[in-house]
């Protein structure tokens, strides 16, 4: 496993820093982001969606995270990158959770993240007591939200303030916020002691972090929410148009010398 420079230490004590996540899924896109000096990483379960086709998450499974993250780890070395814990590897039990876990640490993740305010405490504790740095994730929680809340923005301020204040208390060195109302997300970044990571949640939280292939171009049905940097989807058609046009004409392989 490679040395690590960047440990979740040093993120935490990124609070009041503006700095970008983005999600990596392979060895090329992990090496781009590095490149591209983007230092946190995250397997995201979003893999579902955008790499699979899946229509949610709830498929990904520990293997598929594992493998994953084995390829951004090997993109981006000196990187931090934080896995996801994948739907139905932490809910049942403690055991279960420091058990997955250490799976995806194995697989080179610097640390993991898993959906849930306070009824998620407990497995923090667990992971963190374990030895392995533990990010938090609430507002939309994409593995749950077809079963329970919705997709809808949140903006319930009391309930983010508990559900934060629980992460923290159990150890998490950061905070996912996913789809919150910009306005919340602004006064619970003030209020907690550790980066808030922000998505579709305004500008106002400590760190970004975006889905790749919604930034690059890629999905065909990014989320609302979504901003895109670069068509990257126009740059791989034209090269396979032209590749495919090359053979139809006898001009591929061209002539090397
Ligand atoms: O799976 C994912 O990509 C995520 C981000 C949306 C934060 O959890």
């Amino acid at each position: 496993m490679p040395i690590r420079s960047l440990g979740a230490d040093q993120i935490r004590a990124w609070k009041g820093r503006l700095f970008p996540v983005i999600t990596a899924y392979d060895e090329p896109f992990a090496r781009f982001a590095a490149e591209a000096g983007i230092d946190v990483l995250l397997v995201g379960d979003s893999l579902g969606m955008v790499v699979l086709g899946r229509a949610t998450t709830i498929g990904v499974d520990l293997d598929d995270m594992a493998r994953a993250t084995a390829a951004v780890v090997a993109g981006a070395p000196a990187a931090h990158v934080i896995a996801d814990l994948p739907f139905g590897s932490y809910e049942a039990s403690d055991a279960d959770a420091v058990d997955a876990a250490v799976t995806l640490v194995r697989a080179g993740a610097g640390s993991v993240k898993l959906e849930g305010g306070a009824r998620s405490a407990a497995r923090v504790r667990a992971i963190g007591a374990a030895g392995i740095p533990v990010v938090g994730h609430i507002g939309v929680l994409p593995q749950t939200a077809a079963l329970t809340a919705g997709f809808g923005r949140v903006a319930d301020a009391d309930r983010l303030a508990a559900d934060a204040a629980a992460l923290v208390d159990a150890g998490a060195f950061a905070i996912v916020l996913e789809m919150v109302d910009a306005a919340v997300a602004r006064e619970l970044t003030a209020a907690v002691a550790v980066p808030t990571i922000g998505i579709g949640s305004g500008a106002g939280c400590d760190a970004q972090v975006h889905v790749l292939h919604d930034l690059l171009g890629l999905t065909a049905h990014p989320p609302p929410f979504a901003t895109r940097t670069a068509d990257v989807a126009s740059v791989a058609r034209d090269g396979l148009r032209a590749y495919a046009d090359a053979v139809r004409a006898g001009t591929f392989p061209p002539e090397r010398r």
